[in-house]
């Protein structure tokens, strides 16, 4: 140890600067600064084992977008096991050095660390390029010797991490193949840390329906154990979705009014201002409720209504997550034509400037009913939850990107001021910013200075930036590092996909026979028209973020 060091903490500090339970078990691990006595063997620390990363389909804009930048970073901002390898397979037929260059330039694009000759050459030797058909046996042939002189080289010890960042399309293929090739060995449970290991990242959409979910988890399973899957969800990589937990269960303030004796609605938005962005093929098969309800915003759902986890650890939380949404109701039969509204984008201006509608994008039907825009309202029948409603909205060339999730109280049951207010305050709503402007505002009322007794609603913000001073490492940095650690508390099991899939069907099934039909919307609004009037009937309206 250096001079320089703080010397190493006593059995006091500990205690004191933990939030602890009663048994002395702290629920905040991960989010304590001493590390995590709860944890197994194998997640017991925050560097993982040397392995080689096998990133599958990694010509594609998610591999140079998102996983490239984050491998960079992490490479660069924490230590990533020696030798750690990165092996690309994609049909088309680089080298090596042209691997090398691409990823560099996706890094430069979009990494948060700058790239310097001499780091870049370190983590760039550890690239390698595996051309081939996902289908193709002797693909998996190629990768199969590429790894093991890795192996040798590099002493990775056989530990590999295989990610699906394909088209789902070729799931099946490569799952199969992985598994008959012998690359992947599947294994009920690690008992031993040193053994090793490979486990498979699979990104989303995991299934089309419920039953193709059903079927993908299936094949899945043949391959490798649940131990080893880990369905990836990014939003909760997401620093401020992460917090949404701290928030609620690290305070004693707020979760005792977080209830049905308090809360009076709590509307989650996911809005975009970006359009389909050329991924017209992709959106047609999907569309919104697909492509954001049944991943994105039902993990905001879980992480705001679910019960406190015993501990912040892989089934303790997913345990609690599957129990809040069984108890989530859709709108079922007749329900969906006022409850699941969907909209498409028309032409319109975004920042002063014309834009197309979605029928003339590339890649989309021009008679496609497609929706780009939904509006669901939600209920939990549980003893928290009964009765106040849950509006999820989400949608593309809405006038500006914000994802919030906003939690509005009841009134006061009496208000003493009310001879001399100008109007009576509106509820306290506690505003949790998942982006931009990341952050937690809570709104609540104030006398306004003067001899009168005039209120004001006035806002508490917290701000990450201005707090913490430096930028949140993109999601998939904790991600890809948590699967490199065996840690599966943010990925989602396949009862949670399962139930998930659950909810959005009936919406699927009721828009399939005509409910609910496709409404229109300008390109840089709110959305249709009926999305609104579906807050106005139960007595709300949509907050203007
Ligand atoms: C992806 C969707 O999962 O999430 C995209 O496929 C969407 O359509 C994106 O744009 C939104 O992610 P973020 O992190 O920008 O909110």
């Amino acid at each position: 140890m250096t001079s320089t060091q703080a010397p190493a903490p006593t059995a006091a500090d500990i205690t004191a600067t933990r939030g602890q339970d009663s048994g002395g078990r702290n629920l905040f691990d991960d989010f304590a600064p001493l590390g995590n006595p709860l944890r197994d063997g194998l997640t017991d620390k925050r560097t993982p084992d040397p392995c080689v990363m096998v990133i599958f389909g990694v010509t594609g804009d998610l591999t140079a977008r998102k996983l490239m930048p984050a491998l960079w970073d992490l490479a660069v901002g924490h230590p990533l096991p020696e030798g750690f390898s990165i092996v690309g397979v994609s049909r088309r037929s680089w080298t090596d050095e042209e691997f090398r260059e691409e990823m560099r330039a996706a890094v430069v694009r979009g990494a948060r660390t700058p790239v310097t000759d001499e780091a870049w050459k370190q983590f760039s030797e550890g690239l390698f390029y595996v051309a081939g058909d996902f289908a193709a046996a002797q693909t998996y042939t190629d990768l199969a010797s590429r790894l093991e002189a890795i192996d040798t080289e590099r002493r990775t010890q056989g530990n590999r991490l295989f990610y699906l960042a394909t088209s789902p399309t070729y799931f099946p293929d490569i799952i199969e193949n992985l598994g008959t090739s012998g690359i992947a060995e599947r294994r009920e449970i690690y008992s031993d840390p040193r053994e090793r290991w490979n486990r498979v990242v699979v990104e989303k959409p995991f299934g089309h329906d419920v039953e193709s979910a059903r079927q993908l988890i299936q094949e899945m399973a043949t391959v490798f154990s649940e131990q080893q899957i880990y369905r990836i969800d990014h939003y909760l990589g997401k620093e401020t979705v992460q917090n949404v937990m701290a928030f609620r269960f690290a305070n004693i303030l707020f979760e005792p009014v977080f209830n049905r004796s308090y809360v009076e609605h709590i509307q989650i938005t996911a809005a975009e201002a970006i359009g389909v962005e050329g991924r017209g093929g992709y959106y047609e098969d999907s569309g919104a409720l697909r492509d954001m309800v049944q991943s994105h915003l039902l993990q905001l759902l879980t992480v705001v209504a679910m019960e406190p986890p015993a501990v912040f650890r892989g089934d303790e939380v997913r345990d609690e997550k599957v129990k809040v949404l069984r108890s989530v109701v859709p709108p079922i039969g007749p329900q969906v034509d006022s409850r699941a509204i969907r909209g498409q984008y028309g032409a319109g201006y975004m920042g002063g400037k014309p834009v197309e509608g979605y029928l003339t994008e590339r890649g989309v039907r021009p008679e496609s009913q497609t929706e780009t825009f939904v509006a669901l309202k939600l209920e939990i029948d549980n003893w928290r939850w009964a009765n106040v409603p849950f509006y999820l909205r989400t949608g593309k060339r809405l006038p500006r990107r914000v994802t919030e999730i906003a939690i509005t109280f009841k009134k006061v049951p009496h208000l003493m001021f009310r001879n001399a207010v100008d109007t009576a305050p509106d509820s306290n709503v506690i505003t949790m910013r998942i982006q931009p402007d990341e952050g937690i505002a809570i709104r609540f009322a104030a006398k306004v200075p003067g001899p009168t007794n005039k209120l004001r609603n006035v806002p508490m913000d917290f701000y990450y930036g201005s707090t913490f001073g430096e930028t949140s490492p993109d999601a998939y940095e904790r991600l890809i590092l948590d699967a490199m650690l065996g840690d599966p508390t943010l990925f989602q099991r396949r009862d949670e996909v399962e139930t998930a899939w659950g909810i959005v069907q009936p919406v699927l099934d009721g828009w399939a026979n005509g409910l609910s039909p496709t409404r229109q919307y300008d390109s840089g609004t709110w959305g249709p028209a009926e999305a609104d009037a579906m807050v106005r009937e139960d007595g709300f309206h949509w907050r203007r973020p």
